[in-house]
């Protein structure tokens, strides 16, 4: 599967639009990177590796958008600050956040140390506040918005991923609170909860062969996992004006995971 597939949200979409999108030189955020380039955003991706992130903009530059491929983490306030200024140096005010970057790592909670769960929480969670609060003061107000990237594990409560259910859970109510905080100023402020998506490293990671990712797949209603550009078409729909007036939500994109965590498969036998 390419990182791209045809939409069916028109084109101009996001003409004129300036996006950062954090963790943007891989998986779901690139394709939403290129989703957001094709419908006429000029693009800004954010990671932790210059040569991915050289990659990575040649593929968002493939369709056409303005694109800057800037290199820090999200961990490390000044310099996702900096960032962030050098993006709105060179595309104007940022009319769309995405808060992409995460890691993961499967182990039992005995299994990871203080550090280890800090490293998690520190990215996902930490690294999401920081994206939001660095970011505040550049947004186009009225009119900007924030899109968060959540997981299942925010609402689930998942085995061996005590680290990112906590981190994720905390995203999800740091987006309720700014949606609370930001919206009499016209920003928006919104997350996606993927479910498993192909072809990203959280899937290699937590499903590392062909046998556990049918057996995994067997548990979501809809019976397969997500496609990268089904994210990103969400992203782009909830980045639009189409929906101006969704504020506050975390949406579940995930064949229905988080209605039963993969409970589906085991009460099925
Ligand atoms: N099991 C248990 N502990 C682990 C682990 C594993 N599989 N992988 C890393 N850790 C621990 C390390 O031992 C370390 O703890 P310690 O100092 O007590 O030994 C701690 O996590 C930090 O590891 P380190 O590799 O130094 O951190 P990092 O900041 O370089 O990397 C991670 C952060 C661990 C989240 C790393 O997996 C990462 O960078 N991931 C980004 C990509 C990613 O995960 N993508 C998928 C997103 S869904």
């Amino acid at each position: 599967m390419t990182s791209h597939s045809p939409s069916v949200l028109r084109d101009g979409l996001l003409a004129g639009k300036s996006a950062f999108i954090t963790g943007g030189t891989s998986g779901i955020n690139l394709s939403i990177a290129c989703r957001f380039a094709e419908a006429g955003a000029r693009v800004t991706i954010l990671g932790r590796d210059p040569e991915k992130a050289q990659r990575a903009a040649d593929e968002v530059r493939a369709f056409g958008a303005d694109v800057l491929a800037l290199t820090a983490d999200v961990r490390d306030y000044a310099a996702l600050d900096a960032a962030l200024r050098a993006s709105v140096e060179k595309h104007g005010p940022i009319d769309i956040l995405v808060n992409g970057a995460a890691g993961n790592f499967p182990a039992p909670a005995v299994g990871i140390s203080s550090n280890g769960f800090k490293a998690v929480v520190d990215i996902d969670l930490i690294g999401t506040f920081n994206g939001c609060r660095a970011a505040f003061e550049h947004l186009r107000k009225p009119g900007a918005c924030v899109l968060s990237i959540s997981a299942p594990q925010g609402s689930v409560p998942t085995l061996l991923q005590a680290h990112v259910c906590a981190a994720k859970a905390g995203v999800e109510m740091l987006t309720r609170v700014l949606a609370l905080e930001w919206g009499p100023a016209g920003v928006r402020v919104n997350a996606i909860s993927p479910g498993g998506v192909e072809d990203t490293e959280g899937m290699r990671r937590l499903a590392p062969s062909a046998e556990i990712q049918a057996k995994m797949a067997e548990g979501i209603p809809l019976k397969r996992f997500a496609r990268r550009a089904e994210i990103a078409e969400v992203a782009l729909f909830l980045a639009s004006p189409a929906a101006a007036y969704i504020h506050g939500v975390v949406l579940p994109v995930d064949g229905g995971h988080s209605l039963s965590g993969f409970g589906v498969a085991s009460l099925a036998g």
